[in-house]
């Protein structure tokens, strides 16, 4: 099964600044997204996107949720159609006429499967985040407190232990840390100290 998008040109630019409201894209995500964990996830890069574009980025309100609502679409499409992620969501969002640097972030978020390379910053953070942030949280499952009192050294351990997650690339996401410019350490506490509020 190939994902590959074979395309690098999403939305049209005359579409800049287009976004859909808080209450349209939660409702995307419902109505496609039937997997809880799944829309954990999605809310949780979301999460941390917004944070990011805040804190990190000094971004303004609008641009935040234009990274926050990368970050609650990027996997919309791959509960029921995982043949089709990523082709999806971004087809629909072409439809709605958004933003395209939101449809390029979303194209972007796996390289290596969709063959899109991220660009901008807001790219190179969904990319970035995704896996990372899946590991953080598979992290807290296995710990009785969860997030709470959660440590980068236990983080860093887990990251190092490749029985753990297995499923989660550790080649990928040190990729994404590069081509972002951000130190995993870094990155990783960020993630800890941000992920445990997002129900
Ligand atoms: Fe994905
Ligand atoms: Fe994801």
């Amino acid at each position: 099964m190939s994902l590959h998008l074979h395309r690098t040109e999403f939305g049209n630019p005359a579409n800049a600044g287009n976004v859909l409201t808080r209450d349209e894209a939660i409702a995307i995500l419902n109505d496609w997204v039937k997997n809880e964990r799944l829309q954990l996830h999605m809310k949780q890069v979301a999460h941390l996107m917004k944070c990011w574009a805040a804190e990190r980025e000094g971004l303004n309100e609008a641009d935040q949720w234009r990274w926050e609502m990368a970050g609650l679409l990027h996997d919309a499409d791959w509960d029921q159609w995982p043949e089709q992620h990523c082709k999806k969501i971004i087809e629909e969002l072409e439809a709605q006429n958004i933003d395209p640097e939101i449809i390029r972030a979303i194209a972007s978020h796996g390289p290596n499967h969709f063959g899109v390379e991220p660009v901008t910053k807001m790219d190179k953070m969904l990319y970035a985040f995704d896996e990372l942030s899946g590991l953080t949280h598979a992290y807290s499952l296995m710990r009785p407190e969860g997030y709470e009192g959660m440590e980068l050294k236990g983080m860093k351990k887990r990251f190092k232990e490749a029985r753990f997650a297995a499923n989660v690339n550790r080649d990928e996401i040190m990729d994404a840390m590069q081509r972002a410019g951000v130190e995993l350490e870094n990155v990783m506490q960020f993630i800890i100290e941000r992920q445990g509020g997002v129900k």
